[in-house]
């Protein structure tokens, strides 16, 4: 993340009140621009309080991206929970044969525009 000039702090155990304060601080000390998460976790399958993430972010102009891949879309709405953005490894078990490779995002026009931008211009499958 570096080469990219991103400063990144990671966390374990969500929802654990030091989780929470600790993302508080977070969000106070520095300029946040992307909070992102797996939920569930991947392997632990601990599963985020979305809404309260969202809320807190929102609040200091985070952005929240949530990697839902383990729960499916079927079960986990996270746009609907407050999330801007949602990621599904479609490798898994929305392809469930272990035979596909691929993938999904979901947000406003306006944030997957600008992935899809930056897609053209990393020359990533888009
Ligand atoms: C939660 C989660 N998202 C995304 C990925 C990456 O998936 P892919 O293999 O399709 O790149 C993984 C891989 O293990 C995962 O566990």
């Amino acid at each position: 993340m570096q080469k990219y000039e991103v400063d990144q702090e990671q966390r374990d155990t969500p929802n654990s009140l030091e989780y929470v304060d600790a993302l508080e601080h977070a969000l106070d000390k520095n300029e946040v621009t992307l909070f992102f998460t797996e939920s569930p976790t991947n392997p632990f399958l601990r599963c985020v309080d979305i809404e309260l993430v969202s809320k807190l972010c929102h609040s200091k102009g985070t952005l929240v991206c949530v990697d839902g891949t383990f729960a499916t879309p079927l079960n986990q709405k996270a746009l609907a929970l407050g999330a801007d953005i949602v990621l599904h490894s479609a490798t898994k078990y929305i392809a469930g044969h272990n035979d596909v490779l691929g993938g999904c995002i979901s947000g406003s026009e306006k944030l997957i525009s600008a992935v899809r931008t930056l897609h053209n211009i990393f020359g990533w499958c888009s």
